[in-house]
């Protein structure tokens, strides 16, 4: 069907003869003679408005189109005389594709709060916010790929279904075939049999939490490589920040230390920002307006301004010494709550901050042991009004260390006998983070819940759509 994006006839430094626009109609307003329809295709922020006088074939095709309908207008694109925009379309015909009946159709014109819309999110991505934070997500995701294609990184797919648990941590989502009978109890012919024997792998699936460990195996032989895919937690966690279902990008580079991860993810938080200031920034003021006041100057701020680097054993004492009530104490070998990592970014430092060299306890088995056999080179990198938005660390790459590490934490080296292997087989000191998407996305447009920067959202007790 041909046709011109709303984005590109408002673009137009010219009147044309001819064009034709598609989309749907936000708001309709009929004076005597003639009626203005606001026409809004998804492709930007602004609606292009369409006179459509009564001599015309188009003013015919009028009846019943309101707010929600969905049409095709053709006509002469003309300098507009009205305030608010350069150009507007002399509608000559018009072709309803389909009606939203104004009694029913959930999207009237007037303001519906975050929580309804949620309640209809097939539907939220017609209005002007959601509209506007799935073009800067798409944006944002174009910009995480050009910044590892600027810096010689392959992009290579992790499995979804997997039989290791990388974080150790055990939230993750069974996968399986296994038939249930009507008590919804697996059928298990032999109890004897380890009950997964049957099941469609011959062993216990689920979905990943992480694809870093792949990802290792690739940057053994890439050299320097990311993923950027869906990740899935199975954590009770009913929070603003945390989803069932979210996509990590994760970057895994072999000759990197600990610094060069943290230049790695500080470059990409900047290169993603200054890319989204650039390309969406109708968008942003719309954020900027409605959504967070102090949006653009702390975007700025991200892009112009060094990001902070701390250890954790000073960011302890720091927080220990702000005089500042917490909810939850701080000591050396606790991990540190959202509120002092809001209270980090957000009041000490006034910018992104990397805490670096956590206590080995409170991390993963594959973070790097420090010469203090203490601490571990990891790495979180702390955001204002978020809090963690990339967790990654140096990898341990001694085979020694690393296999009593696995033990320790109580669980079997013979499970990672491929991940072991790259320590047996030419190992090499090597690096990685993962990063939050909607995080981030949450980050560029001010949106306080992660609820609202994914299309359809997976939390606890909540499966719709
Ligand atoms: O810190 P995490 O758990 O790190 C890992 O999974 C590592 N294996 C990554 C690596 O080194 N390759 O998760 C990384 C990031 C967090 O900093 C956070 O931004 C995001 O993933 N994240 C979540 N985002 C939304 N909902 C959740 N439930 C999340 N859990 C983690
Ligand atoms: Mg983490």
């Amino acid at each position: 069907m041909e046709r011109t994006s709303i984005i590109d006839a408002l673009k137009q430094n010219k009147e044309l003869a001819h064009i034709t626009v598609c989309g749907w109609v936000r708001t309709r307003r009929d004076s005597k003679t003639f009626t203005f329809l606001e026409l809004n295709d998804g492709s930007c922020l602004s609606n292009i408005q369409c006179i459509l006088d009564e001599n015309t074939e188009a003013y015919k095709a009028l009846e019943g189109v309101n707010t929600g309908a969905a049409v095709k207008i053709s006509g002469k694109l003309v300098e507009s005389l009205g305030k608010g925009q350069h150009f507007e379309i002399q509608a000559i015909e018009m072709t309803v594709f389909g009606l939203a009946d104004s009694e029913t159709f959930p999207l009237q014109k007037k303001r519906h709060s975050d929580e309804y819309l949620r309640t209809i999110a097939h539907l939220r991505p017609r209005t002007n916010k959601f509209g506007a934070i799935f073009r800067v997500r798409s944006e944002a995701a174009h910009a995480v790929h050009s910044y590892f294609h600027n810096n010689g990184f392959f992009y290579v797919h992790t499995p979804i279904l997997t039989g290791a648990d990388c974080e150790g941590a055990g939230e993750m989502f069974r996968v399986s075939t296994l038939p249930v009978n009507t008590n919804g109890e697996i059928i298990q012919k032999n109890k004897e049999e380890n009950i997964f024997q049957n099941d469609f792998f011959g062993k216990e699936a689920k979905l990943t939490v992480s694809g870093q460990l792949e990802a290792e195996t690739l940057a053994t032989g890439l050299g320097k490589v990311y993923t950027f895919g869906p990740t899935f937690r199975a954590e009770n966690s009913n929070t603003p920040r945390h989803a069932a279902e979210f996509w990590m990008i994760e970057p895994e580079a072999a000759f990197m230390d600990l610094q060069g991860n943290m230049s790695l993810g500080e470059g990409l938080v900047q290169h993603v920002t200054k890319h989204v200031m650039e390309h969406c920034e109708e968008d942003l003021a719309l954020f900027n307006k409605f959504v967070e006041p102090t949006l653009l100057d702390s975007l700025k701020a991200t892009v112009e301004k060094d990001f902070q680097r701390i250890s954790y054993r000073d960011a302890v004492k720091l927080l220990q010494n702000c005089g500042k009530e917490f909810e939850y104490a701080v000591s050396f070998g606790t991990d540190l709550q959202t509120e002092h990592e809001r209270f980090l970014a957000e009041e000490y430092f006034k910018s992104p901050v990397t805490v670096h060299d956590y206590p080995k306890g409170i991390k993963a088995f594959y973070m790097r042991m420090n010469d203090d056999n203490e601490t571990v080179a990891a790495m979180d990198l702390l955001v204002p009004r978020i809090g963690e938005l990339v967790g990654g660390s140096q990898r341990e790459e001694r085979l020694d260390t690393l296999t009593k590490r696995i033990i320790e934490l109580g669980q079997d080296p013979a499970d990672f006998w491929w991940y072991l292997d790259l320590r047996r087989f030419g190992s090499v000191p090597h690096a990685g983070f993962g990063l939050g998407f909607e995080r981030l996305v949450m980050m560029l447009t001010g949106v306080s819940n992660i609820r609202d920067v994914i299309p359809f959202p997976r939390t606890v007790g909540s499966l719709e759509f």
